[in-house]
């Protein structure tokens, strides 16, 4: 019979946490995967145009490399694709994609491959374990990906804790927003990004929701990317004053999340501000 996965959405680094925080968003991709005579694709959702339908489509592709690994060969697919996650966006779409064609395909063949096997599949085609991790575990993940072996803890989010995601209504690639960035930083910026990082996972552990304003800040690639999307830095420089406890760019962009404590219900007002800093902008944002 068919398979049936959900993957959720991430946000990667959580500002400082780069290549090593993500977590799970409410957005989700659903993928169905059946044995079936001939291979057949089909891609339901937005901007889906342009994604190949034949061999060469990533979950396919994904689902090979997930039976090779097993061991077993691999039957024609029928496999179905419906996604609500915005694509290019920093959003996780191709992490959710990775993911969903692993388990999708660890559940076909039976081959059991422990999560945390797929978890290494999973960040080695992604080439980092931030957005694959979350879309895999769920909740908030602090993950290290070497080059072969890739390790995980999960942290439960503060059942108070709200993310919110400005989803400006232009597309940037990880690749471009990841060549942006230097080969190279001062020690001093790898050693802010520690200290910052270290204090954020803690408090994210802890709960303690009023830290994570202090912690959520990064010299590694942040400014960098700045320039990539306008509005960003006015965003992480006043999103405090409009009640967020963080604010960080997803990922590689070009979305930008804030975090509300849902105590204080300051949601909407958050959302303005998000919204008019990107109109300002002359950027239409969801
Ligand atoms: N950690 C990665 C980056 C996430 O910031 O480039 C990309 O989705």
């Amino acid at each position: 019979g068919a398979v049936r996965v959900r993957v959720p959405a991430s946000t990667a680094n959580l500002g400082p946490g780069f290549d090593a925080l993500g977590m799970a968003l409410n957005l989700y991709a659903r993928i169905e995967m059946a044995a079936a005579e001939q291979t057949q694709i089909e891609l339901l959702g937005t901007n889906m145009q342009g994604i190949p339908t034949d061999k060469t489509n990533l979950i396919y592709k994904v689902a090979r490399m997930l039976y090779d690994e097993a061991g077993i060969s691999m039957p024609e697919l029928n496999i179905r694709m419906d996604s609500e996650i915005p694509l290019t966006r920093g959003l996780g779409s191709s992490a959710s994609a990775i993911v969903g064609a692993l388990a999708a395909a660890n559940a076909l063949s039976g081959a059991a491959l422990p999560p945390e096997e797929l978890f290494r599949l999973a960040s080695s085609l992604e080439k980092h374990p931030d957005n694959v991790g979350a879309s895999l575990f769920g909740g908030i993940i602090a993950a290290y990906w070497d080059g072969s072996e890739a390790k995980h803890i999960r942290i439960e989010p503060h059942e108070r804790l709200e993310a919110l995601v400005a989803v400006p209504a232009f597309q940037l690639s990880t690749e471009h927003a990841r060549g942006v960035l230097p080969s190279e930083v001062p020690m001093k910026d790898a050693v802010y990004n520690i200290g910052h990082t270290a204090v954020l996972v803690a408090a994210l552990a802890a709960g303690d929701l009023g830290m994570i304003r202090h912690a959520m800040k990064d010299a590694l690639h942040q400014p960098y990317r700045a320039a990539l999307v306008p509005g960003m830095e006015k965003v992480l420089r006043e999103a405090a004053d409009h009640g967020a406890l963080g604010a960080a760019l997803s990922g590689a962009g070009p979305t930008l999340i804030a975090f509300a404590d849902a105590q204080e219900g300051r949601k909407e007002e958050l959302e303005t501000f998000l919204r008019k800093t990107f109109l300002a902008e002359g950027i239409e944002a969801d």
